[in-house]
């Protein structure tokens, strides 16, 4: 999974259902998320957006339904919403580690993690640590590390929360580029004004994608 296959990635749900604690989060919900297409995922908060972007992702299985392909985890790059950065590991590190761990070259891992950095808009901060960051800066490491991993399937959710705008137009700028480049990509944000600049939205509600919209 350290290189974009070229083969693409179609990821395709139907019926999905999550239960917790004896309440069903995702309630048969059908999503189709296509290689070269930004697919976002929309709602208010609670509405099940994270748990729709792992299932889709292969982090979470779901408890009724099917999904395919079954091997998407393993292609898949993911961004969470807490970002899952090492705190004590520089940004730099943060993105370079998972490269090395997959077996990229050190040459080329140097050279895509100062590109997605880069790319991300953290020029400068390299050095720094995780734990030194801004919530807004571990956001963007969290990006620059999933689009330094080229995979086929890209899952990022809510990747602008801590963003301000300008910031935030690079890093959906990127995710753009990523789905030109061939990659599924799917975002999730609760900004209904984001959500409208993209051509293929879901809107959940309650854990249902909503049909009026
Ligand atoms: N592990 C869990 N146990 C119980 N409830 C959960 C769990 N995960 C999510 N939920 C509930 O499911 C709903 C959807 O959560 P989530 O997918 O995080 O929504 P969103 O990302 O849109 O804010 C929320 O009401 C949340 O409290
Ligand atoms: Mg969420």
């Amino acid at each position: 999974m350290t290189k974009r296959s070229g083969a693409g990635l179609l990821v395709r749900g139907e019926g999905l259902v999550v239960s917790r604690a004896g309440r069903v989060i995702l309630d048969h919900v059908d999503v189709v998320a296509a290689p070269g297409v930004v697919t976002v995922v929309t709602g208010a908060s609670g509405a099940g957006k994270s748990t729709l972007l792992w299932v889709l992702a292969g982090l979470i299985e779901p408890d009724a339904g099917t999904i395919t392909p079954t091997d998407r985890f393993d292609r898949a790059a993911v961004v969470v919403q807490t970002y899952g950065l090492l705190p004590v590991l520089t940004a730099k590190e943060n993105v370079e580690l998972p490269l090395l761990m997959r077996g990229v070259p050190g040459d080329e891992a140097r050279r895509r993690t100062d590109a997605a950095l880069e790319r991300a808009g953290l020029p400068d901060l390299n050095d720094r640590l995780a734990e030194e960051l801004s919530g807004g800066q571990r956001q963007r490491v969290a990006v620059a590390r999933a689009l330094a991993m080229q995979a086929d399937l890209l899952v990022a959710d809510e990747p602008t929360a801590e963003l301000d705008a300008e910031t935030a137009s690079l890093v959906v700028t990127a995710l753009r580029e990523e789905a030109a480049a061939g990659a599924t990509v799917v975002l999730s944000t609760n900004d209904p004004d984001l959500a409208a600049t993209f051509d293929h939205v879901y809107h959940l509600h309650s854990g249902a994608i909503d049909r009026d919209l």
